[in-house]
């Protein structure tokens, strides 16, 4: 933001400057030369001195305006994310090394501009010595055509005019090479984070017209990092209308494969078809399409409930968006807060509980309609009472529609049509709810662990 800001401003500010310097320079000059050829030749030869000054001097200074941007904004990220965890901050007692952080980096801000601004500084003072150089220059050699009557001194009078008036603007050149600098600096960092690849897409990007919801993992292997394999070898078939249990520890890559399936990510073995076709050979707009999502992190934006609701599916009525609420059971809450439909959330959602959060984001989901359903823990926030009551309306929701459901709470999944427990990215049991307990393995025990404790 830093960045672009200051390459607006200096391009509003210099760029105006830089013409009417340059104009300036090139209609004094003409008037010149009809005066006095060699006088001009006097004048003109101050123009290589400001060059060389004006090259060393942003040879030197143009690092320090660089590191300038770059602490800026560094300086910046600390503020934003000390102001969003003020409350970590305080329950860690972390304030005074937060406070010292911030003053380090401030203190790098500090060097390095001041650095910039002294060297920059140093330039117009530079420009107008050698301003004056050509100023002396011209009176010495006009004082001499003047006694051998090669001029008159009239000439020299209006010629000393136009001295002035081509050295100001050559002086408010350097001057403007000062916001030209930091413009150059921003302009890099600007340009750095354009450069950075896009999704790439194919040129014949499929569609495909019919979307029953038919998912298959085909030996997908994967790895956020090179060096690491996430998920070594998952296969899975998912029939149209088929709902998935995916559970296992924490961290095992429940929702990495949730990621792969939106091609958030590529595979790095194997391939991942939904409809039959390679993910990678889908339009990535449409493929997005097919799935309506609820993520471990709730997103809300800042807007209406009613606004939020309607997100997935813009053209939603009214009677719509409360249906969809009320099959999400978060009608009742709702009406309990000022507005109702209209209450507005705030910037970071935190004028809603996290249970509250999520029973917005089903509702959404709800109403988007899509062929598949993607569940990453949907619930995990919502009291179990309620949360059975959802599972009924989710059971709804869910009929005629392919799902992907991860839970911890396994009395979620209980009526799933597979359910997969996986391990450090491998499937290590597969099976429904009650051929999974009969064998007796790990989804057995997890599920007597919770059963257990709730007895
Ligand atoms: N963006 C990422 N870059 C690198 N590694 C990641 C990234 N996201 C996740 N991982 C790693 O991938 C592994 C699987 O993460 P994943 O989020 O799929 O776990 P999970 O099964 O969803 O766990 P949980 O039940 O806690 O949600 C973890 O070891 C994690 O450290
Ligand atoms: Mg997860």
């Amino acid at each position: 933001t830093n960045d672009v800001d200051t390459l607006g401003q200096s391009l509003n500010q210099s760029v105006t400057q830089l013409i009417t310097s340059i104009t300036q320079i090139i209609g004094v000059l003409v008037m010149m030369l009809s005066i006095s050829l060699p006088l001009t030749g006097v004048t003109v030869l101050t123009l290589p001195a400001a060059a060389i000054i004006l090259a060393v001097m942003i040879h030197f200074s143009q690092p320090y305006f660089r590191e300038q941007q770059q602490v800026l904004g560094a300086v910046n990220g600390i503020i934003e994310e000390d102001f969003a965890g003020q409350n970590v901050i305080q329950v860690f007692d972390r304030a005074e090394a937060s406070i010292e952080e911030f003053d380090r980096q401030n203190d790098r801000l500090f060097i390095s501009g001041w650095r910039s601004q002294f060297l920059s500084g140093l330039m117009m003072p530079l420009m107008s010595l050698v301003g004056n150089m050509g100023y002396v220059g011209v009176v010495v050699v006009g004082a001499q055509l003047a006694l051998t009557g090669n001029a008159t001194p009239g000439d020299i009078q209006s010629f000393i005019q136009y001295v002035r008036n081509f050295t100001q603007p050559v002086q408010q050149l350097g001057n403007v090479s000062n916001t030209m600098q930091s413009m150059a600096a921003a302009t890099e960092r600007v340009f750095e984070f354009l450069a950075a690849p896009e999704e790439e897409q194919k040129a014949d990007a499929q569609i495909p017209e019919k979307r029953p919801g038919h998912v298959e993992f085909d030996h997908v292997k994967f790895g956020y990092t090179p060096d690491k394999t996430i998920i070594h070898d998952f296969s899975c078939e998912a029939q149209p209308g088929q709902t998935i249990a995916i559970v296992g520890p924490t961290g095992a890559g429940k929702t990495t494969l949730i990621k792969l399936l939106q091609r958030f990510y590529d595979v790095d073995g194997g391939s991942l078809r939904v409809e039959g076709i390679d993910v990678r050979d889908w339009d990535r707009a449409a493929l997005r399409g097919e799935f309506a999502m609820v993520l471990q992190d709730t997103w809300l934006f800042n807007g209406t409930i009613r606004e939020n609701i309607r997100y997935g599916r813009p053209d939603a009525s009214d009677a719509e968006v409360e249906a969809a609420a009320r099959a999400a059971r978060c009608d009742h809450f709702i009406h309990t807060l000022a507005g109702g439909y209209d209450f507005m959330i705030n910037e970071e959602g935190t004028n809603l509980s996290q249970g509250q959060r999520q029973l917005v984001t089903i509702a959404r989901a709800i109403l988007a309609d899509r062929p598949a359903l993607i569940l990453d823990e949907a619930t995990s926030n919502v009291d179990t009472r309620t949360e059975e009551l959802i599972q009924r309306a989710m059971d709804a929701l869910m009929q005629g529609r392919t799902s992907f459901v991860i839970a911890h709470r396994l009395s979620t999944i209980r009526n799933a049509d597979v359910i997969l427990v996986i391990r450090d990215g491998d499937i290590v049991e597969k099976g429904t709810h009650d051929e999974l307990l009969a064998q007796g393995g790990f989804y057995a025990d997890l599920y007597n662990s919770q059963f257990d404790e709730a007895a």
